[in-house]
């Protein structure tokens, strides 16, 4: 059973992906997805590359990068590079992404969907270029409720040798509305003879994940939203799944006072403070959510102009001493 966290426009930056392992329980752990054009005319132009692809180079593995573009030279270029240079652990295709930018006018993402045998020959390409880096696809059920093809599709990648195949339950159409449909996704693995089949949508919790992953038949979960309020939720579907645990941890106030300046750290050394506080307050307001004394804490972390000031208020709020300040950089190492 593989636990993979899913690539998320905005979020699952390099600081986001470095939380997710801090957590732990994971198996893979997706970058935001990365165009294979703006790579192609940076490079050429040799101005700064996408911004996407910070932290790619050093980071902790394995590491999927997932990457769009409807043409099979430009993705192959880039897969080759992000191969041979970059030396990443799997690359990904988009073939999922409903957005007007990705599926309207750039004619990529869900918008191939339509077309698997064009799906089929961009894998084989990319496959042929990423020279021995594995390579996998992420797709919808199909366009709309009406053109549901996601099993041509997967036939198409199998084919091509991708893998492993991430399946979100809904269609293009659908965008986010709506419940995922993990039926359909079932109705896909009959058709498949190799490679994993990984189901995706609407898991909130490591409840859900374990249901999932007990009555359906994948070979692993990929989880978005609910990692985003919850990193730690792959480390509770892992104990789950091997010490069959039935009270599943939360962190403890010291743990999360430690990650969250960790984070801040991360986040402050791809982002200005300002934004690096942007960023951090969104997401400890979906953890405080529910908890005691939450709307003070929302409030009280929207006024703060400093990462110093902030990581107070954290340890407050989590009933810890001021320990780990943002400016220790052994944070991560003081417990
Ligand atoms: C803010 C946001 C950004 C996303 N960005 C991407 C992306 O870059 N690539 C991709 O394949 N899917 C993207 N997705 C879709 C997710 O990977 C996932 O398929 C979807 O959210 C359903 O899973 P969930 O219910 O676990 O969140 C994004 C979703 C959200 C909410």
């Amino acid at each position: 059973m593989i636990l993979y966290s899913a690539p998320m426009a905005g979020y699952t930056h390099y600081a986001f992906r470095n939380l997710l392992r801090l957590f732990g329980g994971v198996d893979l752990i997706a970058t935001e997805m990365i165009s294979a054009r703006s790579f192609t005319e940076m490079e050429a132009r040799r101005r700064d590359l996408p911004s996407r692809l910070y932290g790619i180079k050093d980071e902790a593995r394995p590491l999927t990068v997932q990457i769009w573009d409807n043409n099979p030279e430009t993705l192959s270029f880039f897969a080759n590079r992000l191969a041979s240079e970059y030396k990443v652990s799997v690359i990904d295709l988009n073939f999922g992404c409903p957005a007007r930018q990705i599926a309207g006018k750039n004619e990529s993402g869900a918008y191939l969907l339509q077309y698997p045998e064009r799906i089929g020959d961009i894998v084989r390409r990319v496959v042929g270029a990423a020279a021995g880096t594995p390579v996998s696809a992420k797709i919808r059920l199909g366009r709309t409720r009406d053109t549901v093809n996601a099993a041509d599709v997967a036939q198409a990648v199998e084919d091509a040798g991708a893998v492993s195949l991430t399946v979100h339950g809904r269609t293009a159409a659908d965008m986010y509305r709506g419940k995922a449909d993990w039926d359909e996704i079932a109705k896909i693995k009959p058709k498949l003879r190799t490679i994993r089949l990984i189901g995706n949508g609407d898991i909130g919790s490591a409840e859900e994940a374990l249901f999932r992953l007990r009555n359906y038949p994948v070979d692993g979960v990929m989880i978005g939203r609910g990692c985003v309020a919850k990193p730690w939720v792959f480390r509770q579907i892992k104990q789950s799944l091997t010490a069959g645990e039935t009270a599943l941890q939360e962190p403890s106030g010291q743990e999360m006072s430690r990650i969250v300046a960790v984070h801040l750290a991360a986040l402050r050394q791809q982002f200005t403070e300002s934004v690096a506080l942007a960023l951090i307050r969104k997401m400890m307001c979906r953890f405080i959510s529910g908890l005691p004394g939450a709307r003070k804490f929302r409030n009280d972390i929207c006024a703060v102009k400093s990462a110093d000031a902030f990581m107070t208020l954290v340890n407050r709020q989590w009933g810890v001493d001021n320990k780990y300040p943002i400016t220790d950089n052994k944070a991560d190492s003081a417990e």
